[in-house]
């Protein structure tokens, strides 16, 4: 099978693109990354992509006047790169339902909690406020809604008892980087499809769970 062209989107320190960006090194790696944007000139991770030599490019979204504007732009800049599919690697924009639309499970995303707990920003601080024992994180495909859409994989860590936010954050990073190679994986051999705004998965094994749990 031709290996998938993917663009990934960031806005930070890129560390799910770089484990994104390792997964398709290897010859068998269903996915090729074509293209890394983000919506901000200093998002760290373009270095990391740039030095990996995939090509990278800032799309700063105060040089739009309006959130049509930029999508549109970002749409253009990645269907000239060739990707038929996008990977949010901590891309902190909301995407408007037309571009969601436009991308429709085509779009990929991985959120720091067990979806459909914890939406929204501070998630791990949250968890913790909650007293969860389990947290973790989800690859899922993006709908309109803020973190909604069909799960593909999560990845469960236990809470300690002297957790901080920031701990259980680098815990649940650790898994991330993890599962979404997989995740991209199995979505790009076309073995996760959405079926009924669900996810399912052919031909699951011991070494794919598509749950991972703590070591
Ligand atoms: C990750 O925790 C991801 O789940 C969330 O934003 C963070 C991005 O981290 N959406 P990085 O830029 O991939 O290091």
């Amino acid at each position: 099978m031709a290996r998938r062209r993917v663009a990934i989107l960031i806005s930070g320190r890129g560390s799910n693109m770089a484990a994104l960006l390792e997964a398709a090194k290897a010859p068998d790696y269903p996915a090729e990354i074509v293209l890394v944007a983000a919506d901000k000139p200093d998002a760290a991770g373009l270095k990391t992509a740039e030095q990996a030599g995939v090509p990278a490019a800032a799309l700063d979204r105060k040089g739009y006047d309006s959130r049509e504007a930029f999508e549109e732009a970002l749409d253009s800049l990645v269907r000239a790169s060739g990707a038929e599919i996008i990977c949010l690697a901590g891309f902190m924009r909301l995407l408007s339902a037309d571009f969601t639309e436009r991308w429709r499970d085509r779009l990929l995303n991985i959120h720091p909690s067990l979806l459909p707990s914890f939406k929204g920003l501070d998630t791990h601080a949250r968890a913790l406020a909650a007293g969860v024992k389990l947290h973790g994180c989800t690859v899922h495909i993006v709908r309109p809604a803020m973190d909604d859409g069909p799960i593909i994989g999560q990845a469960a860590v236990p809470v300690l008892a002297d957790d901080t936010p920031d701990a259980l954050a680098a815990r649940v990073l650790t898994a991330e980087h993890r599962l979404y190679p997989l995740c991209l994986k199995l979505y790009c051999q076309d073995r996760a499809r959405v079926v009924e705004e669900r996810v399912r998965v052919d031909g699951l094994s011991a070494e794919t769970p598509l749950l991972m749990w703590p070591e």
